[in-house]
């Protein structure tokens, strides 16, 4: 799944060019860091990209490995229920009885062994009980940007690694809940990261989301009749109903499973993540880029490798410097920047 906006890390990221095809952690987008991650897994064929077409360019120029036709286009974003359903149909199509993953373009994980193992164990959890797999991370903070996973029994043991019933999903809670979450010690965060049959995943769009379902399948038709996929999607994609996977799917089904995520993980969802991903000086400054301080503490500054920022006297600031924009940002205002860039409209 990489069709997201990325909004809340502008200006380095653009509509064309949103976070997972920028190398916001490491040398390489994230997006291509998520393929790379994946092979010895399963062979670069196998795997599909979902974007729009306003990244598609974007998308082929990271991701030079997959075959064209593994790059498939949203003419319009319709958020990640539509992605998994159209990702399910593409599935389909090669082979109605195989299982898939679907994953998020913008996570950052280092230990691709570790990474694919848990995968692996997902795939034979998903199949060995016709379930919603999905991968939890352990929560450390009562995080307001994630969904919750409410683990209940060991259900089955697989690779030695136990595999739990799930009581509740609950996508994004506000910060009450989620403090209550966390104290229970009963809870995951979600990774985003699910595992299932075509034919698991198509019950429950059926099931949950009738109406999505209804124009997955006239989708479908059209590609049985052989008809060009993006003049389908051209036509029949905008109006998909528009709904995250997590509300339509997982916050409503039963059969939904939990493994430990089990690898390290992050979720770069806005500028102050990137303070746990760089080295900070003494007064707990970080940058990415070149930059110079004097009585500064905790800011954080990105820039070019040819541009220096300089910051005198300030405190817990955001400074981004790119070609054409410059971003300057109390921290605990950068949930704010996505209102920004909205209101920037077409300026942007
Ligand atoms: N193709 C496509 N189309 N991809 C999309 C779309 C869309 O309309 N919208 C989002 N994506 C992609 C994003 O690029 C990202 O790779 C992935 O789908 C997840 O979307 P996000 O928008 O980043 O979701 P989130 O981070 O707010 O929440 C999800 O991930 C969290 C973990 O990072 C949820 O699954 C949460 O429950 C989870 O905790
Ligand atoms: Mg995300």
């Amino acid at each position: 799944m990489a069709g997201g906006k990325g909004e809340r890390f502008w200006p380095a990221s653009r509509l064309a060019r949103p976070k997972h095809l920028l190398p916001i952690v490491g040398d390489k987008p994230m997006l291509t860091q998520t393929i790379e991650r994946l092979i010895g897994l399963l062979p670069v064929e196998n795997i599909i990209v979902i974007t729009n077409s306003e990244q598609l360019e974007g998308v082929r120029d990271v991701a030079p490995m997959l075959p064209d036709a593994n790059i498939v286009a949203e003419p319009v974003g319709r958020d990640t229920a539509a992605a998994v359903g159209l990702a399910m149909l593409l599935v389909k199509q090669r082979n109605p009885a195989a299982s898939m993953a679907m994953l998020p373009a913008d996570a950052v994980v280092n230990d691709a062994d570790s990474y694919k193992s848990a995968l692996e164990t997902a795939f034979k959890a998903a199949e060995s009980s016709a379930s919603l797999v999905t991968l939890g991370v352990q929560p450390t903070e009562p995080a307001t940007g994630y969904g919750y996973i409410q683990c209940g029994p060991v259900k089955e043991v697989i690779d030695n690694r136990d595999i739990f019933s799930v009581r509740q999903f609950k996508e994004k809670p506000d910060l009450e809940t989620a403090k209550l979450y966390l104290q229970s010690g009963e809870y995951f965060w979600n990774a985003g990261m699910f595992v299932w049959s075509v034919e698991t995943i198509s019950a429950a769009l059926s099931e949950f989301t009738p109406t999505l379902m209804t124009g997955l399948e006239e989708i479908e038709s059209g590609m049985n009749e052989g008809k060009d996929l993006v003049a389908l999607l051209g036509e029949l994609y905008p109006h998909l109903e528009k709904i995250s996977v997590d509300f339509a799917i997982m916050e409503k089904a039963e059969n939904v499973l939990t493994l430990a995520a089990t690898f390290d993980w992050d979720d770069v969802g806005a500028w102050p993540a990137i303070e746990r991903q760089f080295p900070s000086d003494r007064a707990g400054n970080v940058n990415k880029g070149e930059a110079r301080y004097m009585e500064c503490s905790n800011n954080i500054v990105v820039s070019g490798e040819d541009h220096l920022v300089a910051l005198i006297g300030v405190e817990d600031l955001i400074v981004v410097h790119t070609g054409d924009a410059t971003l300057v940002c109390r921290k605990d205002k950068a949930q704010k920047i996505k209102e920004m860039v909205r209101n920037l409209g077409e300026e942007e």
